[in-house]
């Protein structure tokens, strides 16, 4: 049997397939509520056969947005819109997970089709960072959290769990990647306090485990908990692969059951370089992580390919496998790659009511060929 199609357990859930849909901002939630828009454009994903399907990045704090139009999870109203989105994700067959974020010292831009151009904050609050340094040249220059900011970020993400709980989500990813709040403080390049939240890598992880021991004990003991993290910064620059192995033991510690493993977000000192984006790109970081620390890992980026997404699987360089691009692509990736790896066809991963109908045609058109 296709390795891609064996279910995994992660504490009480169980996922159908190893096909992940990775979060993808849509930047399209006026108030950070999720609409019927929301709804339709992650319930394909699910129709289209992947077993965990991820909303975007969502904010717990209003000024943890990226832009105006970011998921939000700060209040009631937007917990029953994400109810919606997790029902109608849930009944097109897939789980439904949710990206919990602070855009920390990259929040307040505009989208990315408007040049993600700094704008006036619109929760009319200061951005936050680790120090007042920018994330880039021109880019907001953002208040240095003090101790009241740390309490406060991390209840909000402990809030955020609740509301996801109550809302039925199924699993819950921190974002510690892509030079977001959390990264921010991971990163020597960005972390240059000299207080216990910097320093050492001791000092730099403070925050991001504080984070996810808080929203691990407001998170029910049956749901998985998962953290995306960037494995490294860059080329023999910033955060190292053997920061992310001391990071990824210290978050299975603390009750992390999966990680996501991408790389980069971090503007980098002149000269130095971004890891190059080929195929599977990241695949070699999640294949190290799993092999050093033991940990459910996930591989994303540049994984285009059933066999290529198979492979590394087979390798046993991770546990899923997500896909962004190419699922906007081909929301019904994961069917077309059933077509090409499970036997008779993968009918049987398609929905029945309309999937009856598509194997009786593509039969006929078998049998008039032969
Ligand atoms: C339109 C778009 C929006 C994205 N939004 C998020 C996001 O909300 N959170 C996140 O961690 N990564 C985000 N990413 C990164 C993807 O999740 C994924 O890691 C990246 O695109 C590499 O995978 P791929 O090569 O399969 O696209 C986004 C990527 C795209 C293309």
């Amino acid at each position: 049997m296709a390795r891609l199609f064996q279910p995994l357990d992660l504490r009480g859930l169980t996922l159908k397939n190893r096909v992940v849909v990775s979060p993808m901002q849509t930047y399209s939630a006026p108030e950070g509520r999720a609409t019927p828009w929301h709804q339709a454009h992650l319930a394909r994903f699910a129709l289209g056969g992947a077993g965990l399907v991820m909303a975007e990045a969502t904010a717990v704090t209003p000024e943890g947005r990226s832009t105006a139009l970011d998921l939000g999870l700060w209040e009631e109203a937007q917990a029953r819109a994400l109810e919606g989105l997790a029902e109608a994700v849930h009944a097109c067959g897939a789980a439904c997970g949710v990206q919990l974020q602070h855009a920390g010292r990259k929040a307040a831009t505009s989208a990315p089709w408007e040049g993600f151009r700094p704008v006036a904050d619109p929760a009319g609050a200061q951005v936050l960072g680790p120090t007042d340094a920018p994330a880039d040249a021109g880019g907001h220059v953002p208040r240095a959290m003090g101790p009241s900011d740390m309490a406060r970020i991390v209840e909000a993400y402990a809030a955020a769990a609740r509301r996801a709980d109550a809302a039925g989500v199924d699993l819950i990813e921190i974002h510690m990647a892509h030079g977001y709040l959390l990264h921010s403080f991971l990163s020597p390049l960005s972390n240059t306090r000299a207080d216990a939240y910097g320093g050492a890598i001791e000092g730099r992880m403070r925050l991001p485990l504080d984070v996810a021991a808080a929203v691990r004990a407001a998170w029910p003991a049956h749901k998985p908990l998962a953290c995306r993290i960037s494995s490294v910064d860059g080329i023999g620059v910033g955060w190292s692969l053997e920061d992310s192995q001391v990071l990824v033991t210290a978050l299975i510690a603390a009750g992390v059951d999966l990680v996501d493993c991408s790389s980069g977000g971090m503007i980098l000192p002149r000269g130095d370089m971004m890891v190059p984006r080929g195929p599977g790109f990241q695949v070699p970081f999640a294949s190290r992580l799993k092999r050093t620390t033991g940990a459910c890992v996930i591989a994303v980026g540049g994984i285009t390919q059933a066999a290529e997404a198979e492979a590394v699987l087979a390798r046993e360089d991770a546990d899923l496998v997500a896909l962004g691009r190419e699922m906007l692509a081909d929301p019904n990736w994961a069917l077309h790659a059933a077509a090409t790896l499970v036997e008779d066809g993968g009918w049987a991963h398609w929905p029945k009511p309309f999937g009856w109908w598509l194997e009786r045609r593509a039969r006929a058109a078998h049998r008039d060929k032969a």
